[in-house]
């Protein structure tokens, strides 16, 4: 089925699998989010083994200007979360990078040169699930990330960098690579990458995993 460690599939699926393992042994509460089919592929882990019992549409890589920064995620991640970024930065090329906003949305050139996410789980793939959508996501230096709110539950899992957060309820709070920060359905959230970059393993979990967020205040 897999032609070598190159082709574009057994790299989609050592991400995911990496993604999972990190996640079941570093962030539980963000594991705790998958739904049970998912929480039982890496329970045991095996490594990749499991991960061909699902099923996946690998497309065409798509890059991004932000490529040509993400490599210096790796000397900003922790113990916890350098298998990953490694993983990540070394399968950069092959991944298909998308972004959300665009000038429309009120977001200039320099945000969007400098910030984009992958799927891992989505309804679109390359893994398939309707109720989950696991991503990870990348800002750069300086950019800040307006107040905006969503009817998915989210728990980002910072994987490399520092931003600060702020949380509808809760006072700001600066996090790194080991930390991990929930939002509930529709709880308005802000970021600051300072210093940053931040990069960060996504779950989403409810309803509308597709919608763009609401930048409306309220
Ligand atoms: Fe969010």
């Amino acid at each position: 089925m897999f032609s070598g460690p190159n082709d574009p599939e057994t790299m989609q699926m050592i991400l995911l699998d990496t993604a999972l393992d990190c996640m079941r042994q570093h962030f539980p509460e963000a594991h705790a989010l998958l739904p049970a089919a998912w929480q039982k592929l890496t329970d045991p882990p095996e490594p990749h083994g499991v991960l061909p019992r699902v099923s996946y549409r690998v497309g065409p890589p798509q890059a991004l200007p932000l490529l040509g920064e993400l490599a210096a995620c790796r000397d900003l991640a922790c113990e916890a979360t350098q298998p990953l970024v490694d993983t990540l930065v070394a399968c950069r090329h092959g991944l298909s990078w998308q972004q959300s906003y665009t000038a429309k949305h009120g977001f200039d050139r320099s945000y969007l040169d400098h910030y984009g996410w992958i799927n891992l789980i989505s309804t679109e793939g390359p893994f398939f699930d309707d109720s989950l959508r696991l991503t990870i996501g990348y800002w750069g230096a300086g950019l800040h990330y307006p107040q905006h709110k969503h009817e998915p539950e989210e728990t980002y899992c910072i994987l490399a960098g520092q931003a600060v957060f702020h949380s509808e309820g809760l006072a700001p709070r600066l996090v790194g690579p080991g930390d991990w920060v929930h939002h509930r359905s529709f709880q308005l959230h802000a970021i600051d990458m300072q210093p940053g970059p931040l990069l960060a393993l996504v779950p989403w979990r409810g309803n509308n995993l597709d919608t763009i967020s609401s930048f409306a205040v309220g």
